[in-house]
């Protein structure tokens, strides 16, 4: 359930009228709806209140630091990929304790960052990075507490780009050499070994793979106990779906009921880095028509956001859901909608049926929250949007809209 609804034929982010919004913001602006983002983190949170756990909110599909804090104040910690995330984490007030290190490529400056901050545990997902944890952690002269992210071979039955749980994946490492991998670790002098990780894709619509993948962490564990070592953490990774068109995922009380039956008896504490189900339909993306184009073959309705700003559909053919801000009852047809950027992959939508459309008309795109912004580019010189955080009848512009300075900010003429 989120806050974006249709009042009298006006749409409304919470209390606020979303045209009202488009007015003061400008376009293409993203929307986000405090009371959902509250919704869905406790919606998820609860459903595992049964057991030991720690909800870290994954900081890539949504860095705004105004979301990151609100999550903050819910309870949440954050499952970070990088030394900026890490950055925006503790910016945002978030405790280093609740902070898990994610990623096959860390750095030794971002590692030493984490070792400063003092994070919950870094996920390791090969031996070289055991190593380099182990010299940094030494040259720092403390103790990093790590976990072994295992490549279940798990198929996650999502798009083959955001799978990472199989053998062919980048990710993680195997079950066969996982055991072996713990064993080195545990004999390194400044790392000390205490959970066992996995990740295995997202947008996924069905809970049996992930029991899969819990299965195999389990048997690892009982291998890890007979070989006298002991963790306490067991990270299931992120992945629960949404819907943006027809999918049903499971709620996340069913998730909770299922992880909860299947962990039964272990003393661990679960650690889940949800993404996706909590921002991803807290937040809209609005866009205003430059032009309803017809083509010799197609309609297309030329809008004044491109896949710089949202880049799911191009990437990943992803469906977005799109409604008019103001409905005015007109008759469907099916159109392209487009945005400025030269390239014929530059698309929200292929072949959709929309009401018919008028220049200046605003056009809502739906389930933007997750991955959206987050994933933005100036490609084409473009100025990325800004994002305004909506709490009842008060709306906050939480990112301003950049400028073309902002542009060229970074840049050096003269050299
Ligand atoms: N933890 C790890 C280690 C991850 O790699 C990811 C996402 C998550 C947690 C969060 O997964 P979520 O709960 O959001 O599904 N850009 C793509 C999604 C890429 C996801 C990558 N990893 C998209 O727009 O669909």
């Amino acid at each position: 359930m989120h806050h974006f609804q249709l009042i009298n034929k006006e749409l409304y982010a919470e209390e606020c009228k979303v045209q009202d919004l488009a007015e003061e913001f400008g376009t293409p602006l993203y929307i986000y709806s405090a009371a959902t983002l509250k919704r869905h983190y406790q919606a998820f949170d609860s459903a595992f209140h049964g057991l030991s756990h720690l909800t870290c909110f994954s900081v890539k599909c949504n860095a705004n630091l105004s979301v990151l804090r609100l999550l903050k104040e819910q309870g949440a910690g954050a499952d970070i990929v990088s030394g900026g995330e890490l950055y925006r984490a503790l910016r945002a007030g978030m405790d280093p304790r609740k902070i898990v290190f994610s990623g096959v490529g860390k750095q030794r400056q971002e590692i030493r960052e984490a070792l400063e901050a003092g994070i919950l545990m870094f996920n390791v997902e090969s031996l070289p990075e055991l190593h380099l944890l182990q010299t940094t952690a030494r040259e720092m002269n403390c103790t990093a507490p790590m976990s072994l992210r295992i490549n279940p071979d798990v198929d996650p039955r999502t798009h083959p780009y955001i799978s990472t749980g199989l053998k062919k994946n980048k990710f993680g490492i195997s079950m066969d050499l996982a055991l072996e991998l713990f064993i080195q670790a545990r004999d390194l002098p400044n790392v000390e070994p205490v959970g066992i990780d996995c990740h295995i894709g997202s947008q996924l619509t069905e809970i049996e793979p992930f029991l899969e993948a819990l299965d195999r962490l389990k048997t690892l564990y009982s291998r890890l106990r007979d070989a006298g070592i002991s963790v306490q953490y067991l990270d299931l990774g992120g992945g629960l779906g949404i819907t943006y068109a027809e999918e049903e995922p499971p709620h996340p009380s069913e998730f909770g009921r299922a992880l909860t039956q299947a962990l039964q008896g272990l003393e661990l504490t679960l650690i889940l880095e949800p993404g996706r189900v909590i921002a991803g339909n807290a937040g809209i993306l609005v866009t205003r028509t430059l032009f309803a184009k017809e083509a010799e073959l197609k309609r297309f309705l030329v809008v004044d956001a491109a896949m710089n700003d949202l880049i799911r559909p191009a990437l990943y053919k992803a469906h977005h859901r799109m409604s008019e801000v103001a409905p005015q009852g007109r008759p469907e047809s099916v159109v392209d909608v487009v945005g400025p950027i030269c390239e014929t992959g530059d698309f929200l939508a292929r072949d959709r049926a929309l009401p018919e459309m008028q220049a200046g008309e605003l056009l809502a795109v739906f389930s933007a929250g997750a991955y959206g912004f987050a994933m933005a580019s100036q490609y084409n010189s473009r100025c990325r949007a800004a994002e305004v955080l909506v709490d009842g009848d008060r709306p906050r512009l939480i990112r301003k809209r950049e400028t073309y300075q902002d542009l060229v900010a970074l840049e050096d003429i003269e050299n």
